[in-house]
């Protein structure tokens, strides 16, 4: 029999999926899983995809099965069980054989992997799999990082599995060690400012505007044929039409308003910051999210705070409302998405990637969670101007904010004055506000760390002169 062309290790949620698509698309593949028992009811799911599965029970019958150099995808648990897993199998492996970690790994963790094979002849590929279960089984967005020469070993098997859009498939080499893992953590901060930028128009339409849910998932379905039209407009309709199994009431008013979070948000921001890139409508959408977990201390503060005090929000016209929340809902997410490609745009000088953006962009659009038409857009701005220091300032994305930007400047004014909570849309204006206004406010904040710390400043006439004249006893350290 053939030498399978790639492995996988996990036959969990995620690896079974995958690995049923690798099979539908021709190639053959080595599974393997913990528990024996496991792999054999997957042999037994996969139908007539059965003839391309090698299952195997040992670890050295897995990794004789796979023709060398060997691609072996692990699909685990992120963190210690993929370093254990590698343990288990490095002694069994060959030069050149590459060991892929396709979960939800921290780029640290990855780039900490990559090095520790350096002179070991094995190599590691740090690989961002993006479309939940659904993708991976028929077709994911793929972002993968290592050397370009493991790249080649597994070019043509991902390419066959990835999502395409108008043809072309949703995977790309886009640089060294940690760099799939780093675009899939902005993938997902992304993710997190473009769900709760829905979730605080939902709460205007819900709370404002006392809309049911059922009319609200009208109001999305109607957006999705639109602009904003995007997987998570789509699922997002869906899911406020979708009534209770249980009572028949719409689903989403029986769901606990507690979001969980498993680390990917927190990671993109984090790593923003260490930067020093303001990613201000991701790190609201983040904490947003520990908020809703709060849920106790919440519900106590109302009864001692109450609802802020303020007119409940009255509109005049609900349909040219309605159409502005359209509106302020693209432009926040134009300052999200600005903000996650500043982030990467420094990730790739800090760490010598050299990321493309207009191919990140171009995965993006099919297969991924945040997939949709702006991510062309996206990248034919990013084609057009690839040294543009910031998104917002590529001649289209500058037509489109100044565009939309007074819809969410209305919207976000109007929801504040009624008590409801808007902080990642009002984030994104802010950034807007404060990233196109040349002359700033820092220049207090400097002569005030000059004053208690001497720490200087510099002038706007270029005068060799750094400190105040704050006077004896006051400036340097007083
Ligand atoms: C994807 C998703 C996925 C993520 C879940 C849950 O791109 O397919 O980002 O990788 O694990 O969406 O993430 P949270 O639990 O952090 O919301």
């Amino acid at each position: 029999m053939a030498q399978a062309e790639i492995g996988l290790i996990g036959l969990g949620v995620m690896g079974s999926n995958l690995a049923l698509n690798i099979a539908e698309k021709g190639n053959k593949i080595a599974v393997f899983n913990r528990t024996v028992e496991r792999t054999h009811e997957f042999v037994e799911e996969a139908g007539a995809l059965k003839d391309n599965i090698v299952p195997c029970e040992t670890i050295e019958e897995f990794v004789a099965a796979i023709r060398p150099p060997r691609p072996i995808i692990i699909m685990i648990k992120a963190g210690d069980p993929v370093d254990q897993q590698m343990e288990l199998l490095r002694p069994h492996l060959e030069k050149n054989d590459i060991m892929i970690d396709a979960g939800n790994a921290n780029f640290r963790d990855t780039m900490r992997r990559f090095d520790a094979l350096k002179d070991s002849g094995l190599t590691f590929i740090g690989m961002g799999v993006s479309g939940g279960e659904e993708g991976a089984r028929h077709g994911p967005s793929i972002m993968v990082g290592g050397t370009e020469d493991s790249w080649k070993r597994v070019e043509k098997v991902l390419t066959s599995i990835a999502a395409k859009y108008n043809g072309e498939p949703c995977v790309a080499w886009l640089g060294e060690n940690g760099a799939g893992h780093f675009v899939k953590t902005i993938h997902n901060g992304i993710e997190y400012a473009d769900m709760q930028m829905i979730a605080e128009i939902y709460g205007i339409l819900r709370d404002g505007l006392k809309m049911s849910a059922t009319e609200i998932g009208e109001v999305f379905a109607t957006w999705n044929m639109g602009r904003l039209n995007s997987y998570l407009i789509e699922i997002t309709a869906k899911v406020l039409e979708a009534a209770d199994p249980i009572g028949g009431k719409p689903i989403v008013d029986m769901i606990l308003d507690k979001a969980g979070q498993k680390g990917t948000g927190k990671w993109s921001v984090i790593e923003a910051q260490n930067m020093g890139v303001p990613a201000t409508a991701i790190e609201a959408a983040v904490a947003a999210r520990s908020l809703s977990s709060l849920k106790g201390e919440r519900e106590a503060a109302e009864k001692i705070l109450g609802l802020p005090a303020v007119a409940p929000l009255s509109v005049s016209d609900k349909t040219a409302f309605i159409k502005d929340l359209e509106s302020a809902l693209l432009a926040a997410k134009i300052g999200a998405y600005a903000q996650g490609f500043a982030v990467m745009a420094a990730a790739s000088k800090e760490f010598n990637w050299n990321l493309p953006m207009p191919t990140i962009a171009k995965i993006w659009r099919a297969g991924c969670i945040i997939r949709s038409q702006f991510l062309d857009e996206i990248t034919s701005a990013f084609t057009k101007a690839p040294d543009a220091a910031n998104l917002i300032v590529t001649p289209a994305f500058a037509d489109m904010v100044k565009e939309t930007d007074g819809s969410l400047r209305r919207v976000v004014s109007a929801a504040v004055l009624a008590g409801l909570p808007v902080p990642a849309l009002a984030s994104a204006l802010g950034y807007f506000d404060s990233y196109r206004r040349g002359r700033g406010t820092a220049n207090i904040i400097q002569a005030q760390r000059d004053f208690f710390g001497a720490h200087g400043f510099d002038r706007i006439d270029g005068t060799d002169s750094h400190h105040g004249p704050w006077g004896s006893g006051l400036g340097a350290g007083a």
